[in-house]
């Protein structure tokens, strides 16, 4: 899809050493630093939109909002309102009204998913946020980035997860920045996802990651890389040259 017809899309993950993003139970488990969540939230801090899968909000239950009164000033002296827009993606659309995002109204929140959403959910939801309902079985995550940035000015999204949307994003060729943080532990585990999730299946082709920086502070590695696609990528599933050494 043309990048000027969509946001430019961001997004953050921190990871252990063997690549797993949460444990196999997908508990809401803190392995990063202080340092990385203010990673994280300057990330958010530089988005027109905060983009997240249904399943991390649920399961970690976030506001998506900038506690940093500075980052909000900094915000405002770019143009941007205080706080991004929230964006929720989901395709069958049963997300808690109780969760914790929709108990703070510091900024609109926007809701893709499909008329799958059963009705109950459709009359909450709706007191707490706008909700953009498509008739297909899924969320055309192409036709939403068109839209934030055509119906709400959106050039930027920062994203944070998780695993599944990320792939489905990675699939499209849709995203054009990682940032990634290394923390210093090894969840090991089959069933623990990785950035991409627990498919495997391979991506329909490699993606070129370009490390744009690196820094350390302590023990962790700060890593931002520009996602490059190529029309000859590597097909991961078997097609690709192996190196014989
Ligand atoms: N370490 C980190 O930096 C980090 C970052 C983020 C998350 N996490 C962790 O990762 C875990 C969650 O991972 P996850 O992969 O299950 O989460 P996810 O991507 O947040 O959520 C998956 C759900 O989001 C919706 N979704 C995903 N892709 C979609 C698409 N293309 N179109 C429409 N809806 C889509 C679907 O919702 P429906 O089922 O409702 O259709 C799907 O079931 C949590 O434990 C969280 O703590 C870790």
């Amino acid at each position: 899809m043309d990048r000027r017809r969509r946001p430019f899309v961001a997004v953050t993950f921190a990871m252990t050493v063997d690549g797993k993003i949460t444990t196999r139970a997908f508990s809401p488990v803190d392995f990063t630093s202080r340092e990385d969540k203010r990673h994280l939230l300057r990330q958010r801090s530089l988005g027109d939109a905060v983009l997240i899968g249904k399943s991390t909000l649920a399961r970690d239950n976030v506001r998506l909002g900038l506690p940093d009164p500075k980052m909000r000033a900094e915000r405002e002296e770019r143009g941007q309102p205080p706080y991004p827009l929230r964006v929720i993606v989901s395709n069958e659309g049963r997300i808690d009204p109780a969760l914790n995002i929709f108990q703070t109204g510091f900024s609109p929140i926007v809701i893709f998913s499909t008329t799958r959403m059963p009705r109950k959910y459709q009359i909450a939801l709706r007191e707490k946020a706008t909700l953009r309902l498509s008739d297909a079985r899924s969320v055309d995550l192409q036709w939403m980035l068109s839209q934030l940035q055509s119906e709400y000015g959106v050039r930027r999204v920062a994203c944070e997860g998780g695993a599944e949307l990320f792939r489905s994003l990675l699939e499209l060729r849709l995203v054009d920045q990682l940032n990634l943080t290394i923390a210093p532990y090894i969840f090991g585990g089959k069933k623990a996802p990785t950035l991409t999730g627990r498919d495997p299946a391979f991506l329909p082709a490699s993606v070129r990651c370009s490390l744009v920086e690196m820094r350390t502070i302590e023990e962790e590695c700060f890593l931002q890389y520009r996602l490059r696609y190529a029309p000859n990528d590597l097909r991961p599933g078997g097609t690709g040259r192996s190196r014989a050494l």
